[in-house]
């Protein structure tokens, strides 16, 4: 019940009015986002992204502090899940994506959120999950999740 009434919450979007509702929302998703799943998280600048997977982060037992990722890619945090954050963002060509050999270091269960999953072109998993950040006011922002077919 309380899985069907997330998602349906998600599905018809989510709103949140600061940072920390956003990263509550991302600890709810933690707890419906089955095992081995991408997480593609769509969104302009400040849009949230970032403060959402802290909240994914928190949620699977990770204590220490969540920031993007600058130097490297992508940063591995080692709760109860494995989440991989990886910020696109930078990223040249989807080609590059190869290069970073991510598939190397899932260990199950994992979740791999993707910042900016468009410059990945088609290599991310048909069975990702999409979440579509907008920020209608400075503070609010709504996350609508889309999910596979
Ligand atoms: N309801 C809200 N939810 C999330 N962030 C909010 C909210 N209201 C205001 N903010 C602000 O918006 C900014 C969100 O930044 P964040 O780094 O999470 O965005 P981002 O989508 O990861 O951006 P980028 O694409 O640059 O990585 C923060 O400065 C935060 O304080
Ligand atoms: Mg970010």
């Amino acid at each position: 019940m309380f899985r069907e009434t997330t998602l349906a919450g998600f599905a018809a979007g989510w709103a949140t009015n600061s940072p920390l509702q956003t990263e509550a929302a991302g600890a709810a998703l933690a707890t419906v986002l089955p095992p081995d799943t991408v997480l593609a998280l769509h969104g302009d600048l400040g849009a949230g992204k970032t403060t959402f997977v802290r909240g994914l982060a928190r949620a699977w037992g990770e204590a220490g502090p969540l920031t993007s990722p600058t130097f490297n890619y992508f940063l591995i945090y080692r709760g109860h899940r494995q989440l991989i954050h990886l910020d696109a963002y930078r990223l040249g060509r989807p080609e590059d994506f190869d290069s970073l050999l991510i598939d190397e270091f899932l260990e199950s269960p994992w979740c791999l959120a993707v910042e900016w999953p468009e410059n990945l072109g088609n290599r991310l998993a048909e069975n990702a999950w999409h979440l579509f950040f907008a920020a209608p006011e400075e503070t609010c922002r709504v996350l609508t999740l889309q999910l596979p077919a």
